[in-house]
């Protein structure tokens, strides 16, 4: 089985009010990962709500959504071989709490809601996330083409 080499990351509210940009995406390309797309927006609450939409039951559910669209965010397409996984790991645990030192969410998140960055979590969710933000003429891979994932 063939992994991607694409995933899909945002720059949450608070580190991007925090002035966290620069230093998380230098840990980004430190780590070896091309930016292939990136823009700066705000969510709107609907965009929130359809993007998270598989957490609609959770108890943090209405928090999120007030987060995530409290404040501009960085939303990018990541390429780097076996991304989702890589990715995954650079960033740490959904809590920073528990996070290795060195990850992003360790460095730089301030609480599990208020965790600096989102990262993908399978190849399916990443193709998904990015064509949600961006459309295929604005990601720029390596190869020049934004591939399915193989699986
Ligand atoms: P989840 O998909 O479990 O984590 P990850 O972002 O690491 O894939 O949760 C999605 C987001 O929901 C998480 O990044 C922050 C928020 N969240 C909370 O606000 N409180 C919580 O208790 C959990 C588990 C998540």
């Amino acid at each position: 089985m063939e992994s991607g080499n694409l995933t899909f990351t945002m720059i949450k509210p608070g580190a991007v009010s925090n002035e966290y940009i620069g230093p998380i995406l230098s840990k980004i390309t430190e780590a070896g990962f091309r930016i292939a797309a990136m823009k700066m927006i705000k969510l709107r609450t609907a965009q929130a709500e359809v993007f998270y939409g598989i957490h609609r039951d959770r108890p943090f559910f209405k928090s999120l959504v007030e987060f995530m669209t409290s404040g501009p965010i960085v939303v990018a397409v990541l390429e780097k071989e076996n991304a989702v996984e890589a990715y995954r790991a650079l960033i740490g645990n959904t809590n920073p709490e528990e996070a290795k030192s060195g990850t992003i969410r360790k460095l730089f998140a301030e609480s599990v809601s208020k965790n600096a960055v989102h990262g993908s979590d399978s190849d399916e969710n990443a193709l998904n996330e990015a064509m949600f933000f961006f459309s295929r003429s604005e990601i720029f891979t390596k190869d020049g083409e934004v591939m399915m994932a193989a699986n």
